[in-house]
């Protein structure tokens, strides 16, 4: 009763809300085990705007396109992407990070000459962990993927001295324990972190700084300050206390490699997968490296020239993210708003959170529900799937908050597929392959392991 009472209030005219036996609790839960199959059955049943009231967090969810226009043309000040952002990892990051990282700083690190020139750290990284790979074997495709990006994130984010042998897996032990990725799906972990305080967590950021801390040492000794991020992040947050500098240097370059490895890895893992499960798209994209290899030679992925001529990789980049977009966008309400959901305006006050999720429209038609790289043409999706408006599907986000690092996530795949398709000849998946509908947040893993088999073509 209570609970129904304060939504009237925060939300006018009082939109349908979700009824739960339990208040908070029971929509939380059912929320939990799988957001994705939840909104989509909360949206048959109430229609494309209702309020749902997850563990306390009033959650205004918006399907319609006048709605989901409103919510990407929201202002930062009235509707708050970072507020949002911060809450919803708030539960797992230490809150030290959020208060040194700043967002300005990814797009000065994607500014257009600095992602053209990744592309030789994008191709020498991989060029490195495929190299280790035996003549055949087996890989665990999101695993091994994931594992391959975080290592050429530590050479791109950092430099040389992070991707030596014995270093990045010292990393990679300390990140995997920041990861957001498991903070939702497994109420388990999220208990525990909060109960110890965010223990293991801090602790992680802690061994993470002993090990920047060490690169700093060296290269203040050496005077050996290579032209690379850890030099430039260096520079932007050097202060007169060292003490000071290595907190902030350590928090951005942590932000920076998790914010990398949110959606790529499982973009990536879904694009190398999609050939499999479709040999006609394959037979396109080895057609076009071969064209893409003739122009431009034999190591074209090293060439942004080159890379921006490979239009099909893109399409397949695209409908491999549309379809397995599991991304909630969430915005927190800072003061009263006028919000059009195109058959009601609502006057919402602050504390709501308006939201959509992704995998709940970016499949919603017949045709959309269908895999075809076609859908887009490079990075620009067929108008005929949008003509309610470009809200109504979402890959890389709209608005004033979409995602800056789109082109240099297709180099990252088309690097990635060149030397993976020049190199092996993979196995097709077996049994059915879904992403998983338990995941929130970023473009989702496969429901189960996904195990391809792998021969090596030539040697390198
Ligand atoms: C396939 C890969 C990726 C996908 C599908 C993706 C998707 C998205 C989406 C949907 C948003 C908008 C979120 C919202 O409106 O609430 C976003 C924002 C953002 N993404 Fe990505 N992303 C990818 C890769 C990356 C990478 C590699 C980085 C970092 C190097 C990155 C950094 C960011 C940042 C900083 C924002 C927030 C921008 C702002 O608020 O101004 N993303 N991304």
């Amino acid at each position: 009763m209570n609970a129904n009472r304060d939504q009237k209030y925060l939300i006018q005219p009082k939109p349908p809300i979700v009824h739960d036996e339990l208040a908070h609790i029971g929509a939380g839960l059912r929320f939990s085990q799988s957001p994705t199959n939840f909104l989509a059955q909360m949206r048959k049943e109430y229609g494309d705007t209702f309020l749902v009231d997850v563990f306390g967090y009033k959650l205004f969810c918006v399907f319609s396109p006048a709605g989901l226009k409103s919510l990407y043309a929201a202002a930062e000040d009235e509707a708050s992407f970072g507020m949002a952002t911060f809450d919803m990892l708030g539960f797992k990051t230490p809150l030290d990070i959020f208060l040194d990282a700043d967002i300005d700083l990814f797009y000065e690190l994607l500014l257009p000459q600095k992602v053209a020139a990744y592309v030789e750290d994008f191709s020498g990284a991989v060029a490195e962990v495929l190299a280790e790979w035996g003549s055949a074997g087996q890989i665990n495709v999101f695993d091994e993927i994931r594992t391959l990006e975080q290592r050429v994130g530590f050479r791109v984010w950092m430099g040389e001295e992070a991707t030596r042998d014995g270093v990045w897996q010292a990393f990679k032990m300390h990140f995997d324990v920041l990861s957001q990725e498991n903070a939702f799906v497994s109420p388990q972990q999220t208990l525990d972190t909060l109960t110890s305080g965010k223990a293991k967590e801090k602790q992680a950021v802690a061994e993470i700084t002993t090990l920047v801390g060490g690169i700093v040492k060296r290269r203040e000794a050496a005077d050996d300050w290579p032209e690379d991020n850890f030099t430039f992040l260096y520079h932007r947050f050097r202060s007169d206390d060292p003490q000071v500098t290595l907190r902030k240097l350590t928090h951005n370059i942590i932000n920076a490699n998790q914010g990398f490895l949110s959606n790529l890895y499982a973009a990536l893992s879904w694009s190398l997968i999609n050939l499999k499960q479709y040999p006609a798209t394959q037979q396109r994209l080895e057609a076009e490296l071969a064209d893409t290899r003739a122009t431009f030679g034999e190591h074209f992925y090293a060439s942004q020239a080159a890379l921006d001529s490979m239009r099909f990789c893109e399409q397949l980049l695209m409908e491999s993210v549309r379809m397995a977009q599991r991304s909630i966008t969430l915005r927190k309400v800072m003061r009263e708003i006028q919000f059009d959901c195109g058959d009601h305006v609502y006057t919402i006050r602050p504390g709501v959170y308006i939201t959509t999720m992704l995998s709940v429209i970016n499949t919603q038609t017949p045709e959309l529900a269908r895999f075809d790289p076609d859908h887009y043409q490079g990075r620009r999706i067929d108008p005929r799937l949008i003509v309610e408006g470009k809200e109504t599907i979402s890959t890389f986000g709209h608005g004033s908050h979409a995602c800056p690092a789109q082109k240099f996530s297709h180099n990252m795949c088309k690097v990635l597929l060149a030397q993976l398709l020049e190199k092996f000849e993979f196995g097709a998946p077996e049994g059915a392959v879904e992403p998983s509908s338990a995941q929130m947040g970023g473009v989702a893993r496969a429901s189960a392991d996904i195990v391809l088999g792998y021969r090596r073509k030539k040697q390198d």
